[in-house]
């Protein structure tokens, strides 16, 4: 949006933990309406201070720990950030915005959220915005939580809330800890490849660019007060989805038909691991007219085409002494 918007100013607020990589901002690092801060959304009186300087018509709130394995063996993290820098930045919107204006289009505060909140489905059926809450990870209840608090802040002070809650994504510069881009990397490595359980769990696979396409749409044209769930609706078993990824890689890499299925390992499944999600996106597509628009086969040559294409990016963004300095680049003045 950077380009297309030469009007707005854009302030990308991100602690650049270890998923955070200023390499994907390189493109529009220089553009005249985009500014950088280094900072943790829990941190008040930073965001405040932004608040003040900027003076922000629009949050979107992206920030968020956001990989389950990790939050089943440091669940407190996500606490503070999922939790705790959400409420922060709601109550500091509240505080800066002028509550005369809510409900003119003055401003808008969209939080970006999961399907995973809505918990794990049987084999059959989708989760759609009135589907009962009902989170099982750490990961996932803290989302939730950050739902029930912007709900909460637009219900109590009319804030002018929207949240979407999406399925997973997939595609270009995601941290190879997903499923995804961790085939792809421990394929083009020959590494064995750990598929949790049967692999006969089932994700509903969306392609980022359509995820913000839905975004975009979301914050210029949804309602006030409205939740839109967003999903790819391409459903596949891990295994599918695992034999379709490693399939492309050997085809990239000239290797013979089938030669990385080899390298898939089943390893113990995750506790409490979620079953199945699907999302029914009846309502944004009836809405305001959004649908995915890549299917998976062209979602996933992309994004393996990408990676193969990337090494120096892969060997940075899972470098922790380059991502140290590089962080320190950036440190936050004191
Ligand atoms: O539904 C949206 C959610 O999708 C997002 O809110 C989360 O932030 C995101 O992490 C993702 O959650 P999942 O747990 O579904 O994603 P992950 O890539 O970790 O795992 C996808 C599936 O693959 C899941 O069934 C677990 C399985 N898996 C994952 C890893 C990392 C494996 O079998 N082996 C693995 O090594």
């Amino acid at each position: 949006m950077v380009p297309r918007y030469p009007d707005t100013r854009f302030v990308n607020l991100d602690s650049l933990t270890y998923a955070g990589n200023l390499m994907n901002l390189a493109p529009i690092e220089q553009a005249e309406n985009y500014f950088f801060a280094r900072g943790d959304i829990a941190d008040r009186e930073k965001v405040r201070a932004l608040f003040q300087e900027h003076a922000f018509s629009t949050v979107v709130h992206f920030a968020a720990e956001s990989h389950v394995d990790r939050s089943v063996r440091a669940p407190l993290s996500f606490v503070h950030t999922n939790v705790l820098g959400t409420a922060t930045l709601l109550e500091e919107a509240r505080a800066a915005w002028n509550a005369d204006d809510f409900g003119t289009g003055a401003y808008r505060f969209h939080h970006v959220s999961t399907d995973e909140v809505y918990g794990s489905l049987g084999p059959e059926g989708f989760f759609s915005e009135t589907t009962p809450y009902d989170p099982r990870s750490p990961y996932s209840a803290s989302k939730a939580s950050a739902d029930h608090f912007a709900r909460a802040w637009a219900q109590t002070y009319g804030l002018p809330v929207v949240i979407s809650n999406c399925s997973n994504n997939y595609g270009p510069r995601q941290f190879p800890e997903k499923l995804i881009p961790l085939i792809i990397v421990r394929a083009m490595q020959e590494n064995e490849i750990p598929i949790y359980g049967a692999g006969d769990h089932v994700r509903d696979w969306l392609y980022v660019e359509d995820h913000c396409e839905a975004l975009e749409t979301i914050l210029m044209s949804g309602v006030d007060g409205e939740t839109y769930g967003v999903g790819g609706e391409a459903c596949r078993t891990n295994l599918e989805i695992a034999h379709d990824v490693l399939d492309c890689v050997d085809r990239a890499l000239g290797r013979s038909e089938g030669a990385s299925r080899a390298l898939v390992s089943f390893a113990p499944d995750r506790p409490g691991h979620d079953y199945r999600y699907a999302m029914d996106v009846s309502k944004v597509r009836r809405e305001l007219g959004w649908r995915p628009r890549r299917d998976l086969t062209q979602g996933i040559e992309a994004t393996v085409a990408w990676y193969l294409e990337h090494e120096t990016w892969l060997e940075q963004a899972t470098d922790e002494t380059w991502r140290q300095w590089y962080r320190e680049q950036y440190a936050a003045p004191a």
